[in-house]
């Protein structure tokens, strides 16, 4: 049997397949009949309630639960009938929450997997570098550290890094940034997205966190007992909750979610007045509804100036908490925005160079489109 392929599935294709798969524990009917396409390259999001079967799911796919129904087919073949050894070339490895080995030093957790697997041990060291300045830690500071001696928010970063250590075609990640406070978990999700642009993996993502799943996710499945209630985008899922279940799972600021769905990249202006010296007339006009950013030497923005009632006004910028970056979501850039009280977010490259605004008109023209 084939399921009607999704929209999404258009522009690329099934990684794997589930079809009418249930799983039994004892009395616990855990999953019941649950159909689903993986899209591959994409981030699929699994969320819904505690005890509806998300982490069952990725069980599942992973072969670490048996079904007592139904096929999960990857490529053309049913996994059940996949040795382990081909499964595991298939899945790669997953992470289930962090579990960093506590006696092994941060390079020894993230270097676990390809040791495993017999690589080279030449190239291993120079990977292990390279995962962790991917995840922004750096490798000089953190190589030798050990479990214990980091914050929650970096022994996600490892977490992160070691799942990613030998490769694995799809990642399984079982709420993984769930043990953290929310702004390190706003962070983690940041990044989460900028390693996701630079290597499109196919990630099955498990969350109970709608803001965290709409961020996200490019293909969003809400689950409820055991069952998928509405799987789709979540743009269209916002714009068309299947029925009041999903409606109260969104919650009552479905609006104000939207604008997570978009980056500052989408509607960046690039062409900014900016310079190292304050604003004259001549570069910011009294009539001008634009700010101009005064950067330092390395192109930092430090301060934002605009007209108001024929006065100059100006705020400054602290580059950590008042910018953006090209992959913030709107709904940062507005909270950065409301911060300042300035018309615009100055939008940084990875340097923290000035890059470009996010205007405020520009994202309240989205919010009600
Ligand atoms: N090993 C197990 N033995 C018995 N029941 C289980 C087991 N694992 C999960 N369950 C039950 O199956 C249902 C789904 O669990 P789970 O997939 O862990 O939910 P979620 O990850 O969405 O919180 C729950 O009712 C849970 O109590
Ligand atoms: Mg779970």
């Amino acid at each position: 049997m084939h399921l009607p392929p999704h929209p999404i599935l258009s522009e690329t294709s099934i990684f794997l397949q589930a079809e009418r798969i249930s799983v039994q524990y004892g009395e616990t009917r855990a999953l019941k009949d649950v159909s689903l396409q993986i899209p591959t390259n994409r981030v699929t999001v699994l969320i819904g309630p505690s005890g509806c079967g998300k982490s069952t799911t990725l069980r599942c796919i992973n072969a670490l639960v048996k079904l007592s129904s139904g096929v999960i087919t990857y490529g053309d073949e049913s996994i059940q009938n996949m040795n382990e050894t081909e499964l595991r070339r298939a899945m790669g490895y997953a992470i289930q929450s962090v579990g960093l080995m506590p006696h092994l030093s941060v390079e020894e957790n993230v270097d676990l997997v390809p040791r495993l697997l017999g690589w080279e041990r030449s190239g291993r060291a120079e990977r292990v570098k390279r995962l962790l300045n991917l995840v922004r830690l750096n490798p000089e500071v953190y190589r030798n550290k050990y479990p214990h001696e980091l914050s929650g928010g970096e022994a996600q970063r490892v977490g992160v890094a070691r799942a990613l250590g030998a490769d694995p075609p799809v990642l399984l990640m079982d709420e993984p940034f769930g043990a953290v406070d929310p702004l390190t978990r706003e962070q983690l999700q940041d990044e989460f997205i900028h390693i996701q642009r630079q290597l499109k993996k196919t990630v099955i993502f498990v969350t109970h966190d709608i803001d965290e799943a709409i961020r996200l996710a490019d293909y969003l499945v809400i689950m409820r007992e055991g069952e998928v209630v509405q799987a789709d985008t979540p743009a269209n899922i916002l714009a068309s909750p299947k029925d009041e279940f999903v409606e109260r799972f969104l919650g009552p600021d479905r609006s104000l979610k939207r604008l997570s769905l978009f980056t500052a990249d989408h509607c960046c202006i690039q062409k900014v007045p900016s310079g190292l010296e304050e604003p004259t007339k001549s570069v910011l006009p009294e009539d001008s509804t634009s700010c101009y950013w005064q950067v330092d030497a390395m192109g930092h923005p430090i301060k934002g100036f605009m007209w108001v009632n024929g006065r100059l006004v100006s705020r400054v910028v602290n580059s950590a908490s008042h910018t953006v970056q090209t992959y913030s979501s709107l709904r940062e850039c507005m909270a950065t925005i409301l911060s300042l009280g300035l018309p615009a977010a100055a939008v940084v490259d990875d340097e923290g160079r000035l890059f470009g605004e996010v205007r405020f008109e520009t994202i309240q023209t989205i919010s009600i489109s």
